[in-house]
């Protein structure tokens, strides 16, 4: 038993080593900032099936080249789910009418997953807003410490999974403690949600896939192995393409709850949990309303731009985000079946939202812009405007249509101010009948 625990500390250690060099031949790899050492490129056509046939009426897009340019993200970026079968069953934790002062409802639920001799917990935190008639809309989104890291509440269960160490918040060896409790609330906030008619859900994205390059030892992928496999296929999901899944699972909990509007469900996530948002949106057409915030390289902005974090730095900075074949375009964009406009494409006709922040060059928001507008003419086909700018608005000055955007003034964050964007944008596409 000595041993094999002995075997297993040194296995972690290489492999947190390997995690860190890893990071650091990312961070070698130059990012370009100057607008004039951008490439010419040519972005690919959503509208052009790779038979070479033309889509020509909304049919042909849903029909055919919706279904083509997802199998392309997933083949060859987020990765696919493996087929089989994994136990999941859903579990109240608890549940309080009288929660963060009486003005919520708190309930925790915990899923879990088992096959394959192991097995996985994933809390799902909601708080609804009382007094107001049910069901309710609902934002989903994961966070990066823990579900007791949104909020002061006490009551929030704490996670036991994995934790990125951050001394500076009180995490030490690699587990979440009672320190950082409450330390994101500036990231959620709740009772702003709740007052204006919305429930909130978050998971920690830990619970489903500890971030980093474990050789997807620990985590779901585990549960899908096929006898023999220790890897998924290059052709199979990584980490971010777990997280999606996870937030697939969550949905699969807000269609039994009779107070939450399944219909009504937005998906939000900030920079890699950005990513999250944007592909859970894609794949999973059930969530009605899709946020990125600030999700950079790999979210919404064009990688064709190669500004700012580019593919062979994200590539080699996180090995486990993106599927195996993702690494056939390091340094080779102009070969992807896709650009990243085409993923928000996926989330036609449902309302989506895309927000930059202006110090946040290294997720290069005039790509995140560009992806936005590009996507417009599938909006059209559906009779919808699509993004209402043909220029990047000045900061804090908000587009708003079926395709929204902002940049915001500040650094890569998540503030009251994008919040409150987002609760707009919600009023005006999950609050009409
Ligand atoms: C790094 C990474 C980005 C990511 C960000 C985050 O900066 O390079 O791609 O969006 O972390 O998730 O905070």
């Amino acid at each position: 038993m000595k041993t094999s625990f002995n075997f297993i500390a040194v296995l972690l250690t290489i492999l947190l080593i390997a995690e860190c060099s890893h990071k650091a031949i990312g961070q070698n790899i130059k990012a370009n900032y100057d607008e004039s050492n951008v490439p010419a490129y040519s972005l690919p056509d959503p509208f052009m099936m790779s038979d070479g046939t033309r889509v020509k009426t909304l049919d042909d897009w849903v029909k055919k080249r919706r279904p083509e340019i997802l199998a392309f993200f997933k083949s060859e970026m987020y990765g696919k789910i493996p087929e089989g079968h994994i136990d999941v069953i859903y579990e109240t934790l608890g549940e309080s009418r009288v929660a963060l002062e009486g003005l919520a409802i708190r309930k925790e639920i915990r899923v879990h997953f088992s096959a394959n001799n192991r097995d996985l917990q994933m809390d799902i935190l909601i708080y609804l807003p009382k007094d107001v008639p049910q069901p309710v809309p609902v934002f989903i989104g994961m966070n990066f410490y823990g579900n007791h890291t949104i909020c002061e509440d006490p009551e929030i269960t704490r996670t036991h999974s994995w934790a990125r160490n951050n001394e500076a918040i009180g995490i030490k060896n690699y587990m979440a403690s009672e320190a950082p409790r409450g330390i994101r609330a500036g990231r959620w906030p709740v009772k702003e949600i709740l007052k204006r008619g919305y429930g909130l859900a978050t998971i920690y994205y830990g619970d489903v896939d500890p971030d980093f390059d474990d050789g997807f030892q620990n985590g779901i992928h585990t549960l899908f192995y096929k006898s023999g496999q220790t890897k998924p296929a290059p052709d199979e999901w990584g980490s971010i393409g777990a997280w999606a899944w996870g937030l697939s699972r969550a949905m699969d909990y807000f269609v039994t709850d009779p107070e939450i509007d399944q219909n009504k469900i937005a998906v939000i996530g900030h920079s890699r949990l950005g990513k999250t948002a944007l592909w859970a949106g894609a794949a999973d057409e059930r969530f009605a309303l899709v946020i990125s915030n600030d999700s950079g390289c790999g979210g919404a902005a064009l990688s064709r731009r190669r500004f700012g974090e580019t593919v062979a730095i994200i590539n080699t900075s996180f090995p486990h985000w993106f599927c195996g074949n993702f690494k056939k375009y390091n340094n080779n964009e102009d070969k992807l079946p896709f650009d990243q406009h085409m993923l928000i494409a996926l989330m036609a006709p449902r309302p989506v939202y895309i927000a930059s922040a202006q110090d946040d060059r290294w997720a290069d928001p005039k790509g995140e812009f560009l992806s936005a507008k590009n996507t417009s003419p599938v909006y059209k086909l559906f009779g919808l405007e699509g993004l209402p700018a043909d220029q990047i608005p000045p900061v804090n000055q908000p587009v708003a249509g079926t395709i929204s955007y902002h940049i915001r003034s500040g650094e890569h964050d998540i503030t009251l101010y994008d919040w409150e964007q987002y609760l707009n944008f919600a009023d005006t596409f999950l609050k009409k009948d």
